[in-house]
């Protein structure tokens, strides 16, 4: 597949320690949801219930890199990266310990203290991963946390519940123990302002919940436990990069109308800032969204002090972004967003492309005086691709990598620290409560058998990589 003529760029132009991946997340790819001493998880929970995810579909299986994950390996090094992020299952690695109730420990399992038991089974694997990842030269970022709490810990309050900090913390410590060895690039939370508005105000996400309150409180307490997660690696290994990844919309005013600014403000702060402004000391940003003043009731002593953390980078995360008008949608929010061509062309999952948007949130995180660098930890765009003949043609997928790799160098020559890029992703996957549909990958992946095929998209990478 030939690049678009206008697309000039080479890998090289990025800088030469540039950073080159793909990413995944362990609920998505890894099926194995009950084996070898895993518990459920709150996706497990929540896919098992009628009519969460689209046609019942759930992660039980996914593309089986339980069993072949050396394929995955094998994927990246045919493309030329040279690093992969890709998360743990809590679920399979510490049973957290609940008080006054029944505890449970998977063979082999030991305890690790009165909160919790640690499954060796779990972290072989992982352990396996990592070294067929050093042996191939890759280098990899992982995140502690994408999504799949323990159910266990859900039924006790999970996010909600400000215990939330010790069992995080503790669970961040024994990975630091168990595979320090082995990772030097940790990334704490994905996306706090995706899994925790859907998952606890919307309720379409697992946990499934719903409610203002209880999403101010979960939203918090999240970012407590992300802080003291970060103080617990920093003091177990002091020589490590450690880096927490949001997502990003860019928010840009429907009209010059002071409503249409002032809303896109507000959206901006509850899509974008929320999570980032008090973490880099900047506080919540309660003046673009004074909806955020009832969080002060859960805010004691010394949390906003606490929730600070000196980060080494920020994983920016982007897909779309919107054009937003003032509305009456939502009471404390009063923001529509909107695509900024009425007949735009859509992706598989609804969202417009639009690069300089990724551009414009790497210059603005950019800076930040707090943000030491960038990367870039998710960009991709899903697509109904089909196999035919053993080949999956997909052009578009790699002009919107041009695209936005050009506006990732844009953001660069603005004064960017961007040190490296992650496509979103190595394999089509499970999409959450969107299912199996949506396919983001650059190795096709045939459900049924858990066969790979690498798309014309990943022939593209293996090109702009290796020449
Ligand atoms: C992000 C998630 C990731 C994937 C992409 C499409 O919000 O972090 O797991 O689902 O969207």
């Amino acid at each position: 597949m030939n690049p678009a003529p206008e697309f000039q760029l080479q890998s090289r132009d990025f800088g030469p320690d540039f950073l080159w991946g793909a990413a995944t997340s362990a609920y998505q790819i890894e099926g194995a949801w009950n084996q070898d001493g895993k518990e459920p998880s709150i996706w497990d929970a929540f896919s098992h219930k009628r009519w969460r995810v689209k046609k019942n579909q759930n992660g039980d299986r996914a593309c089986q890199s339980y069993q072949r994950y050396k394929e995955d390996v094998t994927l990246l090094s045919r493309m030329g990266m040279n690093a992969y992020r890709f998360s743990l299952a809590w679920s399979r690695l510490v049973h957290p310990q609940i008080a006054g109730r029944t505890s449970w420990s998977p063979a082999g399992g030991y305890r690790h203290s009165s909160t919790a038991i640690v499954n060796p089974c779990g972290f072989d694997y992982y352990k396996r991963l990592l070294e067929s990842l050093h042996a191939a030269g890759i280098r990899p970022f992982v995140t502690l946390y994408h999504w799949d709490l323990p159910q266990r810990l859900e039924t006790s309050g999970g996010w909600a519940s400000r215990d939330i900090i010790k069992y995080f913390e503790e669970y961040a410590a024994i990975c630091v123990q168990e595979l320090g060895h082995l990772v030097k690039d940790w990334i704490v939370l994905n996306e706090p302002a995706v899994f925790l508005p859907l998952g606890y105000l919307l309720g379409v996400h697992a946990p499934g919940r719903r409610g203002l309150k209880r999403f101010l409180r979960a939203s918090h307490y999240a970012l407590l436990a992300q802080a003291a997660a970060a103080r617990s690696i920093r003091s177990l290994d002091s020589g490590c990069q450690i880096g927490t990844t949001i997502s990003t919309d860019g928010a840009y005013p429907a009209s010059d109308s002071q409503r249409d600014q002032i809303a896109a403000r507000r959206y901006d702060a509850l899509m974008n800032r929320l999570y980032v402004d008090p973490v880099f000391g900047e506080g919540y940003p309660l003046t673009d969204l004074p909806m955020l003043k009832k969080m002060e009731q859960y805010i004691k002593g010394d949390d906003l002090a606490n929730l600070q953390f000196d980060f080494d980078f920020l994983g920016v995360n982007n897909y779309t972004s919107h054009r937003i008008k003032h509305a009456v949608w939502m009471p404390w929010l009063k923001a529509r967003p909107l695509p900024f061509a009425k007949r735009s062309r859509r992706t598989a999952m609804g969202w417009e492309v639009y690069p300089a948007g990724l551009r414009d949130q790497l210059i603005r995180f950019g800076t930040y005086e707090k943000i030491k660098s960038l990367y870039v930890t998710e960009n991709g765009i899903a697509l109904d691709d089909v196999l035919t003949n053993g080949a999956v043609p997909d052009a578009e997928r790699i002009r919107f990598f041009q695209n936005y790799l050009s506006a990732v160098r844009d953001a660069q020559r603005a004064g960017a620290p961007v040190q490296g890029y992650f496509a979103w992703s190595l394999l089509d996957n499970f999409e959450w409560a969107a299912g199996y549909r949506p396919r983001f990958g650059l190795a096709w992946v045939d459900f049924a058998s858990g066969d790979r095929v690498l798309k014309e998209s990943g022939y593209w990478w293996r090109e702009f990589l290796t020449k």
